[in-house]
């Protein structure tokens, strides 16, 4: 049992596909590739921002150029979708097992937190939208920091403000990338494979694999 629970948001806590899938009917085949290339997209960029070390474009400005690339890319789009895609994305689901796993971290006495690229607007219409606001002690927002992940200033956010070592936070994160930058940085790390991808950055190992949230409840 950890202190501290720390949870990615998009991906981990939110389902990213969720903002398409509400649309699927209206973009038939061309939904799934638009998802995908908009995720990529999104990422892509925060990564290649913040190599630049330039995060002035927070990551819903990077969210709405990311869609606008994947409309492009995909073609064949109706351009009127895009304000109904982008609200989507700021209301999106949490997945089901969310409320569950926090409310039982919770009731361990555990502090639980949110470390996202997401910025502090985007992060608390999230939680708002998916009624986590009893569930949720603290957002870290990466735009708070002006970095992107896998940024080590990002995830000092949270030993900052807590005063605690890397050790005592247990992060969770659906992106492999990002566990690999919270190992480095010295967290615990549970990576939740939700889609079964093989694992890479070996030399960054996670501390535990499991395919949803579900589990780690009963890991505690
Ligand atoms: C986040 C994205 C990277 O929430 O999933 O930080």
């Amino acid at each position: 049992m950890h202190s501290v629970y720390v949870f990615d948001a998009y991906g981990t806590l939110f389902d990213t596909g969720a903002a398409v899938a509400r649309h699927a009917e209206t973009l038939g085949a061309s939904g799934r590739e638009l998802a995908e290339v908009w995720r990529r997209k999104q990422l892509e960029y925060s990564w290649v921002r913040g190599l630049m070390g330039d995060a002035s474009r927070n990551f819903w400005d990077l969210t709405e150029d990311a869609l606008d690339y994947a409309f492009q890319k995909v073609g064949g789009v109706d351009p009127a979708l895009r304000e109904p895609l982008l609200d989507a994305y700021r209301d999106l689901d949490c997945y089901p097992e969310v409320p569950s796993t926090l409310r039982a971290l919770k009731d361990k006495e555990a502090r639980v937190a949110i470390l996202s690229n997401g910025s502090r607007d985007m992060l608390s219409r999230a939680v708002r939208s998916a009624g986590l606001e009893d569930l949720v002690d603290e957002l870290f927002s990466a735009e708070d920091c002006g970095q992107y992940k896998t940024a080590p200033a990002v995830y000092e956010m949270v030993t900052t403000q807590y005063r605690i070592y890397p050790d005592a936070v247990s992060f969770q994160s659906s992106n492999r990338w990002d566990i690999a930058g919270a190992n480095r940085f010295g967290f615990h790390t549970v990576w939740i494979n939700r889609k079964g991808e093989p694992d890479e950055y070996l030399d960054l190992r996670p501390d535990a694999i499991l395919p949803d949230l579900k589990n780690l409840a009963g890991r505690l």
